[in-house]
């Protein structure tokens, strides 16, 4: 490894290896089960587990459940349906918490809560405390009318009853679907809507930036047109004022002050669906994505014990919002079922100052740390001031998820979370894979802006149009050519959308080729890189919205007759939403306009979706059929070739396009 210090002219061609210190690969869990199977390198080892993936699986299965009764088959596997663990029960509750609360973990910490007001305390939540919290809400929704298969939306800001109200629901076989709290009331209805969920599940408001916020009204104006809600539960965190419902509305501590703090988990089919989780796909519809109790127990904690390499003294931290993927399967059930002790921060990570992660890091010795890209980035412009005024070397361990992370970006991680020695895990995933697939393990020599390889148990690969792996250094569609555990089922009422956007693709060739969506390349190594979306799916500080849905709330805008959405490059966030309008005849472009169709959007949809920019057009390219062509907007908003425009119906409308850099 070269010692050279990196400038920024030196990074764009980033190519040092990282290999990881001795220590850290020979006291590696990972490395624990290759010495027990008698492999001698990782290469080895990963070829054979991906070759093997079934009985891989079988085994994983075997190590981190606690089963109530065994399968008959291992796996079921007729495209484009997988079933997993075939006729065994368990609970992914059972596993998450009660096994814990009744042994060696019981008086171990569960939940470290830092709340984001300075003057709160922080809370520390056991195992024990934790199974008896989530019992006395199970309960409570059994009170409710809640039964298994019944729907529960979850619409809650980041403090720990978020994730009691989570497992309550798995423990008594209800479907969880938690919408994240950076959607408006109109995301959330959406949801509510498509789910039919029988309760809510919220909180009066949450903190930010210091202040108390609402929540409980976003969710009387979505539910208010949603029969199948006959009760919301509303968590007291921000002790302010809401309106009430008494016939409908519950309070959280009035409803679990009654219950007893035992209940028995449901004894649910592997195959139950455990959660649904909503995201964006190429349309203006969110897809319900739906994962299920087996897979749930097996994939986030074995994932979570091999690459964050989580030991019994570990403290654990995952900055995602449980309202995202990333929190369901690593702030909630992965470290769980570990049995890990957990941080969950309410707040803003520059909040008071840009020295709050790392005094969380600093005062509760934090020692694996998992976060995204554009908060590195943010911490980057920010400056090197603000790590260095901490001790930070409780830290022995560092992740990246949510987009591609820029080589710059990696080698600030190391040197200022990391003094410059940590290895950083980037792993490559999706809400619908629910757990890592692509990844280094604690034993992988690392490049930066590299997630390595498929990790063990995948058969990942980059395929060419005709399902021909591609030549390193060419880009090709990343695939899966196997099931795994945690891989999801369905989508939530739309069986057709999910056998056409992730397995139409290469039907015909190979069926049963799992389509990720994103675009990637290997290296001569063997190396993956991930390029970014095939489809029109925006990337916003990590986070995953459509195209789609961002035009069609502004066109449910009375002065909008069509809109055109892209995304332009921005150093921290990755990308920002900028949107093309044509408006209604008769309606005056004005700046103020801009404002109103951005908060617009923001009002529809939520904050997360607000459009950095609008821009007024009498135009947009579009084919023949009337599809609006977003790569060419966005080709020539950025300056960059339009490419071919034989197919537009009016390539007139291109010229119009201002160029926005
Ligand atoms: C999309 C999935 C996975 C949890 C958070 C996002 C992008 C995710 C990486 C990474 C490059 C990444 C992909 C993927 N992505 N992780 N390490 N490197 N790109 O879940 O909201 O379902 O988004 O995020 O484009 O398809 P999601």
């Amino acid at each position: 490894m070269a010692e050279q210090k990196a400038t920024t002219s030196v990074l764009l061609e980033e190519t040092r290896i990282f290999p990881p210190s001795k220590e850290l690969v020979e006291n590696s869990n990972v490395m624990a089960w290759m010495k027990k199977k008698g492999f001698t390198t990782e290469k080895e080892m990963r070829a054979w587990t991906s070759q093997h993936y079934i009985q891989f699986w079988g085994e994983m299965a075997k190590d981190y459940v606690d089963w109530f009764e065994p399968w008959a088959q291992l796996l079921n596997w007729q495209p484009p349906y997988a079933k997993w663990f075939v006729g065994a029960k368990c609970n992914v509750a059972y596993n998450a918490v009660d096994r814990h609360a009744k042994g060696a973990k019981k008086d171990k910490v569960a939940y470290i809560f830092v709340p984001e007001p300075t003057d709160q305390p922080t809370q520390k939540i056991t195992y024990g405390e934790l199974a008896k919290a989530v019992n006395r809400l199970a309960n409570g929704l059994k009170s409710l009318g809640v039964q298994k298969g019944d729907r529960v939306s979850i619409y809650m800001p980041m403090i720990p009853e978020t994730a009691i109200a989570m497992v309550a629901c798995a423990k008594i076989g209800a479907i969880h679907s938690v919408v994240f709290s950076g959607f408006s009331s109109g995301g959330l209805n959406s949801r509510v809507l498509d789910a039919e969920s029988k309760v809510v599940i919220t909180t009066d408001g949450f903190f930010r930036r210091g202040k108390p916020l609402p929540l409980k009204p976003n969710v009387d104006e979505a539910v208010s047109n949603a029969p199948s809600v006959q009760k919301v539960v509303v968590v007291k965190r921000a002790g302010i004022e809401v309106p009430w419902n008494p016939a409908r509305d519950v309070w959280y501590h009035e409803l679990v002050a009654k219950q007893s703090d035992a209940c028995e988990s449901e004894k649910m089919d592997a195959e139950d669906r455990l959660f649904i989780l909503y995201t964006s796909g190429t349309t203006g519809k969110p897809k319900g994505i739906e994962h299920v109790h087996g897979g749930y127990c097996v994939g986030p904690a074995q994932t979570l014990h091999w690459v964050f390499d989580i030991k019994e003294t570990d403290v654990w931290w995952c900055t995602a919002d449980v309202g995202w993927i990333t929190g369901h399967s690593y702030v909630v059930y992965g470290p769980l079922v570990l049995g890990t002790t957990t941080m969950i921060y309410e707040g803003s990570p520059d909040f008071p100052d840009f020295g709050r992660w790392f005094q969380i890091i600093q005062d509760n010795k934090v020692s694996v740390f998992y976060t995204a890209p554009t908060a590195i980035r943010m911490f980057m412009k920010a400056g090197e001031t603000w790590p260095k005024k901490y001790d930070l070397s409780s830290l022995r361990l560092l992740g990246s998820v949510g987009e591609p992370i820029n080589p710059e970006a990696w080698i600030w991680y190391r040197d200022n979370f990391g003094g410059g020695k940590l290895q950083i895990m980037d792993t490559w995933w999706q809400t619908e894979t629910g757990t890592f697939l692509v990844s280094p393990l604690p034993i992988t020599p690392l490049k930066p802006g590299s997630p390595t390889f498929p990790l063990p148990g995948f058969n990942i690969d980059i395929l060419d149009e005709d399902a021909n792996p591609v030549p390193p250094g060419t880009g090709g569609n990343i695939v899966s050519n196997t099931p795994w555990p945690s891989m999801l089922r369905a989508f939530y009422r739309d069986p057709e959308r999910y056998k056409k956007e992730y397995w139409q693709m290469y039907w015909e060739i190979r069926p049963g080729t799992y389509l990720a969506g994103d675009k990637a390349t290997k290296d001569k190594d063997g190396y993956f890189t991930i390029q970014g979306r095939i489809d029109d799916v925006l990337k916003v500080a990590g986070h995953r919205i459509s195209n789609a849905e961002v035009e069609s709330a502004l066109v449910s805008h009375p002065k909008v007759a069509e809109a055109a959405v892209i995304g332009k490059p921005d150093e921290v966030k990755g990308e920002v939403i900028v949107a093309f309008v044509i408006l209604r005849t008769g309606a005056q472009e004005s700046e103020d306009l801009k404002k109103e169709l951005s908060k617009h959007v923001r009002t529809v949809l939520g904050p997360v979706a607000y459009p950095e920019a609008v821009f007024f057009v009498k135009d947009v390219p579009k084919t023949r059929s009337g599809k609006i062509m977003r790569r060419v907007v966005k080709a020539k908003a950025l300056g960059n070739p339009t490419g071919d425009l034989s197919a537009l119906a009016n390539p007139e409308a291109v010229e119009a396009i201002p160029l926005i850099k």
